[in-house]
C-alpha cells in the first residue's frame, strides 16, 4: 500500500511523513482506491449482492464509501445499525445479524424498515414477533443456520461448527418450523450462514453452497418462500508475503455448480476482504532495549491499538520507513502496554532503527481500530482516509483529558 517517491513513503498521493508531522502516532491510514479496487474485484467476479460487514471497520466514512460503491451493510448491533443509517445506507440494503438482539434493538430495526433481521435463536424469533405485533407490522426475517461446517481457520474466529454459539442448528429445523407456524407477524424469506473468517479452502465454500441449497429446499418444501440466501463472509486475505491470494473465480465456479438455474438472490457479507489490505497502522519507536538477548523495539502502538497479534497470534508484516539495508537487525516489536503479551511481531529483520523512527504495521484495515481500547488509559488512534492527493481525519477519538473525565467519583468516597 506504500509507494516510495524519492525515498519518501506515500499512500496514494499523500506523504506519510507529512501526516506524521501534524498528527501524533499511532494512527491508522486507509486508502480509498484500495478499498474500491477490492470491492470492484469481488463484485465483478461473484456477481452477487454484497453486504459489507461493518464490524471489520465501522467508521462511517468507510461505510459511506462502501455504499457509494454499491454495497449494502451487514450490522450486528444497534450501534452498527445506527452508523449505517447515519452514513446514508438505504435501509433496504441493511441486514441485521447478531446473537444478542434486545427488544429495543429489534424495535429500532423494524421502525427503520431494513431488508432483513436474521434470527439466531428461537427466543429471538419469538421476541421479534412480539415487537412486530406491537408495531402492527409483518417483518421480513432471515434464519441464520448453523450448518456444522469446519471453516478450517483459527479456532477463535470459527463460527459454523455445531458447537459454536451461532445460528440455529440446521439439523433441528422442526423446532423452528413449529414456532414459525404460530408467529403471525414474521415473514421468513431468507436463510443465511457464516462459518468463520479468513477462509482459504475452496472446499469449505463448496460445502457452504451445497448445504445452504439443501436447506433452502427444506424451507421451500415446508411452504416458506425463500428468496434470499446469504452465504456469509469469511473470504481470506493475504497477510504474509508468501501467502497465496484467494482465487475468487474458483469460489464462483463452485457457486455456479450449485446455484445455476435456481431462483434465489444470493449474497455475501464480507468484511476483512474489502478493507484489510487497504489500511496501515503508523507507529513511532519509543525505545530500543535488549533483555535476555532479545532486541526489543518498543513502539507507541500496541495491543491497545491493534489487538490481533496478542489475541490470535495474528501476523502483520512490519516495515520500517528508515531503510538502511546494510544494517539489518533482528527485532521483537512490542507495544507500551504492561503485559508480556503486548507483542506485535517476534524476531523480525528490520534495518537498524533509532528512537523516533516511523514503523508501519501493514494490512490493518480490518479488525484494527474497531478492536482498539483505552487499556492502560492510553488514547485511541486517529483514523485517516486518503483519496488521491487529499486526506481527511475521519475519526478523532476523545483525548486523554476527555476520556478520563468520563468517570464519576461518588460523593460518599470524598
Ligand atoms: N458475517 C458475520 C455474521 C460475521 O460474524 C462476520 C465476522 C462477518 C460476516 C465478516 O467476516 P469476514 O468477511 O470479515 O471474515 N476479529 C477477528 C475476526 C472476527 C470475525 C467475526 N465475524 C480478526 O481480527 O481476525
Amino acid at each position: 500500500m506504500i509507494d516510495y517517491k524519492n525515498n519518501k513513503p506515500f499512500v496514494e498521493g499523500v506523504s506519510i511523513e507529512e501526516i506524521a508531522n501534524n498528527n501524533s502516532t499511532p494512527f491508522y491510514v486507509y486508502s480509498q482506491s484500495k478499498i474500491s479496487e477490492a470491492y470492484k474485484h469481488l463484485n465483478n467476479i461473484l456477481k452477487s449482492e454484497i453486504f459489507y460487514a461493518v464490524k471489520a471497520n465501522s467508521n462511517q466514512a468507510i461505510i459511506k464509501l462502501m455504499s457509494n460503491l454499491g454495497a449494502g451493510a451487514d450490522v450486528v448491533s444497534l450501534g452498527e445499525l445506527k452508523r449505517a443509517i447515519k452514513a446514508g445506507v438505504n435501509p433496504k440494503k441493511i441486514i441485521f445479524e447478531g446473537i444478542g438482539k434486545t427488544k429495543n434493538d429489534i424495535a429500532y430495526a423494524i421502525e427503520q424498515n431494513i431488508r432483513l433481521i436474521n434470527i439466531e435463536s428461537i427466543d429471538e424469533l419469538k421476541r421479534i414477533n412480539e415487537v412486530a405485533l406491537s408495531q402492527n407490522k409483518k417483518v421480513d426475517v432471515g434464519i441464520r443456520l448453523n450448518p456444522n461446517i469446519d471453516a478450517q481457520t483459527i479456532d477463535k474466529i470459527s463460527t459454523g461448527k455445531k458447537t459454536d454459539k451461532f445460528g440455529i442448528d440446521a439439523n433441528k429445523l422442526d423446532n423452528i418450523f413449529q414456532v414459525l407456524e404460530v408467529s403471525t407477524n414474521i415473514n421468513p424469506i431468507g436463510i443465511s450462514c457464516h462459518v468463520g473468517s479468513q477462509i482459504f479452502n475452496i472446499n469449505v465454500f463448496s460445502k457452504i453452497f451445497q448445504k445452504m441449497k439443501n436447506n433452502a429446499q427444506i424451507f421451500l418444501d415446508r411452504g416458506y418462500e425463500i428468496k434470499y440466501i446469504d452465504l456469509g463472509g469469511g473470504l481470506g486475505v493475504k497477510y504474509k508475503k508468501d501467502e497465496e491470494i484467494l482465487n475468487l473465480q474458483l469460489i464462483k465456479n463452485e457457486m455456479d455448480k450449485y446455484f445455476n438455474d435456481t431462483p434465489y438472490k444470493l449474497s455475501f457479507e464480507p468484511g476483512r476482504y474489502l478493507v484489510a489490505n487497504a489500511g496501515i497502522l503508523l507507529t513511532s519507536v519509543i525505545a530500543i532495549k535488549n533483555n535476555g538477548g532479545i532486541n526489543f523495539l518498543i513502539t507507541d502502538a500496541g495491543m491497545h491499538s491493534l489487538i490481533r497479534p496478542s489475541l490470535y497470534d495474528a501476523y502483520h508484516e512490519i516495515e520500517a520507513i528508515e531503510k538502511n539495508k546494510n544494517q539489518l537487525t533482528d527485532y521483537t516489536v512490542a507495544g507500551p502496554i504492561c503485559e508480556s503479551s503486548d507483542i506485535l511481531a517476534k524476531k523480525i529483520s528490520l534495518p537498524k532503527q533509532k528512537v523516533g523512527n516511523l514503523i508501519v504495521i501493514k494490512d490493518t484495515g480490518a479488525y484494527g481500530k474497531v478492536m482498539a481500547s483505552n487499556y492502560n488509559s492510553r488514547g485511541l488512534p486517529i483514523e485517516i482516509l486518503v483519496n488521491n492527493d487529499v486526506f481527511l481525519i475521519i475519526h478523532k477519538p476523545l483525548n486523554t483529558e476527555e476520556f478520563i473525565n468520563q468517570d464519576s467519583i461518588p460523593d460518599w468516597l470524598n
